[in-house]
């Protein structure tokens, strides 16, 4: 039985989703699992930790400075035990940007950070544009004229895989 964090940076809660779903799978081959959201604890011992798991979003282009910092602070640790990094984006409901190897922001992200996670996952997030606030609602509603995705700002549209989900924590569970 191994110990793992998972630690995750969400702005809708969407990530912490996804974590307490890659918990559920890691927990049910055997494991012990910690959530925890980066902006509660940035100072946590992840040495006490077998495994570490970081999740985040990406809000207009990047993934939050909390989660560079957090990886920077805490990069021998990372590196000296096994790692992943999860990234949570509305490109990737594109079958062609799903993937860790052609996802922008997930590539862009490995070329800004040292740290080199073992395993690495990208997955679909999900539109909420009642939650938005106006400027925000009309941003995305841009974003995804331009992508041909969904407009109606009534349209609450989930695009996360949640077998890729799964896949990705047996992945954790046994790396
Ligand atoms: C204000 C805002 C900006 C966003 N910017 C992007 C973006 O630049 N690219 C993208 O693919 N997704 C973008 N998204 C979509 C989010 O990544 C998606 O909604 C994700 O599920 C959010 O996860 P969270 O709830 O854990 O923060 C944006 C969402 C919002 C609300």
């Amino acid at each position: 039985m191994a110990n793992i964090l998972i630690i995750y940076s969400t702005t809708d809660g969407h990530t912490k989703r996804i974590c307490d779903r890659l918990k559920q799978m890691v927990e049910a081959k055997g494991n012990k699992v910690g959530g925890k959201l980066i902006d509660d604890d940035p100072g946590m011992d992840i040495g006490l930790f077998d495994k570490v798991v970081i999740g985040a979003s990406i809000r207009y282009g990047k993934h939050g400075p909390q989660v560079y910092k957090f990886i920077r602070a805490n990069h021998d640790k990372l590196e000296s035990r096994p790692s992943a990094f999860f990234t949570v984006n509305v490109v990737a409901r594109k079958a062609e940007k799903s993937r860790p190897d052609s996802n922008p922001y997930l590539l862009k992200f490995l070329k800004q950070i040292s740290w080199q996670p073992q395993q690495l996952a990208v997955f679909a997030g999900k539109i909420d544009y009642p939650k938005y606030t106006f400027w925000d609602r009309q941003a995305i509603r841009f974003i995804m004229w331009m992508t041909k995705g969904p407009t109606d700002p009534q349209a609450v549209v989930e695009f996360t895989d949640w077998d890729s989900v799964d896949d990705f924590g047996r992945v954790v569970a046994e790396m």
